[in-house]
């Protein structure tokens, strides 16, 4: 059985936030954030939360897929930023989706959240547990961003972005291969200050900046090297990267060190900035037409945990 995505959706907070817009007592400025990130702009929710986000993003995914909710029968979806401890946002949204069978549920990867819960969705799916699944990228780290330091909260943006997925037999299209990994020792390197069982709330993102960037950059490309690897591909077999979006020079680094031809390499930080879990579904919804139209996709992580991953789809 093979995992075949047949529809895609995303949705955005109302409010779009530009660099000139941030609050004048942060001691940023445009020039600063455009030049070390690449970002421009981020989305911020309002009154939509992660749920809301999740449900229209699920709503655009079905409808692009022509499938009605009935037929979902697995949520997996990764956020950090859930509208409750519990429980799930998955369970919000297939109550909002009017969805009551199955099963929905959460996973906690952080930036790496969408290709995980990819990865578990596409075994539900070859271990014939699951027909038709949703999977889901969702954040709202603008609640989580302490506002007053600007190493961190200009970083981040909100959304979600869905993706339908079908499990097929008699096709070679679909999820080739999928790899997800951990290294729990680096934990305290991109943290939140609290939780529910220490400080009882929710805290706010501390990152080591530096040391982020400097594993992302490693990770992004050991992660590639092996997918073309295990997959007996080189560089100029993929169609489309849809890399997470972290910072512009990550992704920079990974064309450079990869020799990839940056025409493939998807960039929406200018727009979204770091949406977490969400990035990666937002930026393969910029490609929706290229990535449906058949080809070799390439999507990679590197988020907090630390956590990485990669995913090849064939269409
Ligand atoms: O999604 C999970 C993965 N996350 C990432 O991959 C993020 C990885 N890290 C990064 O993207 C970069 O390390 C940052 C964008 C976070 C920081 O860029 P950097 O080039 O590593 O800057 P830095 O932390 O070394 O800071 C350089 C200077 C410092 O000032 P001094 O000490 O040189 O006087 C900072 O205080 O820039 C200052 N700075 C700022 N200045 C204006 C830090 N943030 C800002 C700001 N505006 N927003």
């Amino acid at each position: 059985m093979n995992s075949v995505p047949i529809g895609l959706g995303i949705a955005l907070p109302k409010k779009c936030v530009k660099n000139a817009d941030l609050p004048e007592d942060l001691d940023t400025s445009d020039e600063w954030i455009v030049q070390r990130t690449g970002i421009r702009q981020r989305y911020v929710a309002v009154e939509e939360t992660t749920a809301s986000l999740a449900t229209e993003a699920a709503r655009n995914a079905l409808k692009d897929a022509g499938i009605s909710p009935e037929e979902v029968d697995l949520i997996v979806l990764g956020t950090v930023t859930g509208d409750y401890t519990f429980p799930s946002t998955a369970a919000i949204v297939q109550r909002n989706l009017g969805i009551s069978r199955g099963v929905a549920f959460d996973v906690n990867a952080v930036c790496s959240g969408f290709i995980f819960a990819l990865d578990v969705a596409d075994s539900y799916i070859k271990l014939n547990k699951a027909k038709c699944a949703l999977v889901i990228g969702a954040e709202t780290f603008s609640r989580i961003v302490d506002w007053s330091d600007r190493s961190t909260c200009v970083l981040f943006g909100d959304g979600a972005g869905a993706l339908v997925l079908q499990a097929r037999g008699n096709t070679d299209c679909g999820i080739k291969s999928c790899r997800v990994y951990s290294n729990g020792g680096y934990a305290d390197s991109l943290i939140t200050t609290g939780g529910v069982s220490t400080t009882k709330n929710a805290g706010f993102v501390k990152m080591s900046g530096q040391e982020v960037f400097k594993f992302a950059v490693e990770k992004f490309s050991e992660s590639l090297n092996e997918l073309l690897l295990d997959n007996r591909m080189s560089v100029d077999d993929i169609d489309l990267l849809v890399p997470h979006q972290a910072n512009l020079r990550i992704i920079q680094k990974l064309i450079e060190v990869s020799g990839i031809d940056e025409r493939k390499v998807l960039i929406n930080i200018d727009k979204y900035a770091n949406t977490s879990a969400a990035s990666i579904p937002l930026a393969l919804a910029e490609a929706r037409d290229t990535f449906f139209s058949g080809g070799n996709t390439v999507l990679l992580s590197m988020g907090a945990g630390f956590t990485w991953g990669s995913a090849l789809i064939k269409l």
